[in-house]
């Protein structure tokens, strides 16, 4: 898996087509991972990008590619019908990647407000959600995607899923950032052979207002990462996307913009941090989770803390 991907959520404030044209600026640039997910709402607009690389000299198997099933779509009989259907917008045969976006099934609009909450909204109920991997094990024998994986799953859930899985998740996509490290849940995973794939490795700067709360900090304007950033002369993103490469994460930073998301591929193929900056940026955890999740929710009175199991214990 190349070692950092292009991130395609434009949420609500950047267009389908800016997203593709920065798929193909970027595979142009160099990008060689791109990742994707249907509740994006823009794979169709990425798979004609793609097609059109793929006419020049790129070749479909030299770029690795990820989607993700969204949490409606988790019951068995579902998984499999999405998949083709992420496979069809991209205009592709086989996916590299395919994960399960989130580990809850619920529904809810597009833009819906934080404190919004879905009457299908459940908790994890692990043999609820085996049914749904098996589906994804399914999609690997057939030939769909090459590798399965989740993303936003804690140590008590992986544990029962590795315990259970047939094919074991090859990824957890996972918000790691400077300021939100989750050092245990990344010593977790990588002792268990996943790759942690990083989202937000910039602290998410242009994620709308409805999920921003008063607390959360700004990693691009951390001290650390700007005194950093001014010594070696570059941007605070360049740090953070350095960082994250050489910790052993794999970002995948959003942009549209060419300046910006040619600065983060040459982070990640940059110059090695030294020891010290590196031991600076880890004392910069502050445990600012930044997507929080709280649409997930399934009870009315719940904190968003519900979602992650903080105590070690799934919350039901
Ligand atoms: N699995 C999940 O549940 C999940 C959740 C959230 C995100 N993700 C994935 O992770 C990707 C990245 O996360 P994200 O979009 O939340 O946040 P992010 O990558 O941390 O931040 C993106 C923002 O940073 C700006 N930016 C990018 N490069 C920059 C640079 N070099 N200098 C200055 N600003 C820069 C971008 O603006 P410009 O466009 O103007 O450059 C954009 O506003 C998503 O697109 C998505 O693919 C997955």
């Amino acid at each position: 898996m190349p070692a950092i991907g292009l991130g395609t959520f434009g949420s609500d404030h950047v267009s389908a087509d800016q997203v593709a044209a920065a798929v193909e600026g970027a595979l142009a640039f160099g990008y060689r991972h791109i990742d994707c997910a249907s509740v994006y709402g823009n794979e169709a607009r990425i798979g004609e990008a793609l097609a059109s690389a793929f006419r020049g000299a790129l070749k479909r198997e030299d770029v690795w590619i990820v989607s993700k099933l969204w949490n409606d779509k988790h019951a068995e009989s579902d998984v499999i019908p999405q998949c083709r259907q992420s496979l069809a917008d991209l205009r592709l045969d086989y996916l590299d990647m395919y994960l399960v976006h989130w580990p809850f099934p619920n529904f809810h609009p597009p833009g819906c407000a934080v404190d919004a909450r879905s009457p299908d909204a459940r908790p994890y109920i692990h043999d609820n959600f085996m049914r749904t991997w098996r589906q994804m094990e399914k999609l690997v024998e057939i030939g769909l995607t090459r590798h399965i994986g989740t993303s936003n799953m804690t140590v008590p859930k992986l544990e029962l899923l590795l315990r259970d899985a047939r094919i074991r998740p090859a990824v957890n996509e996972m918000e790691l950032h400077p300021n939100f490290q989750q050092p245990e849940l990344f010593e977790f995973v990588r002792a268990n052979g996943i790759e942690p794939i990083g989202y937000s490795p910039l602290g998410s700067p242009g994620r709308p207002e409805r999920d921003r709360t008063p607390d959360d900090t700004v990693d691009l304007e951390d001290p650390v990462m700007v005194g950093i950033a001014r010594r070696l002369g570059v941007h605070p993103a360049w740090v953070a996307i350095r960082w994250a490469v050489q910790r052993g994460q794999t970002p995948i930073p959003f942009s549209v913009n060419p300046r910006n998301y040619r600065t983060n591929l040459e982070a990640a193929a940059g110059a090695p941090l030294s020891d010290a900056d590196m031991a600076a940026i880890a004392g910069i955890d502050r445990n600012c989770r930044l997507i929080k999740g709280q649409v997930f929710l399934w009870k009315q009175e719940q904190d968003w803390e519900d979602l992650w199991d903080l105590n070690g214990v799934i919350t039901q």
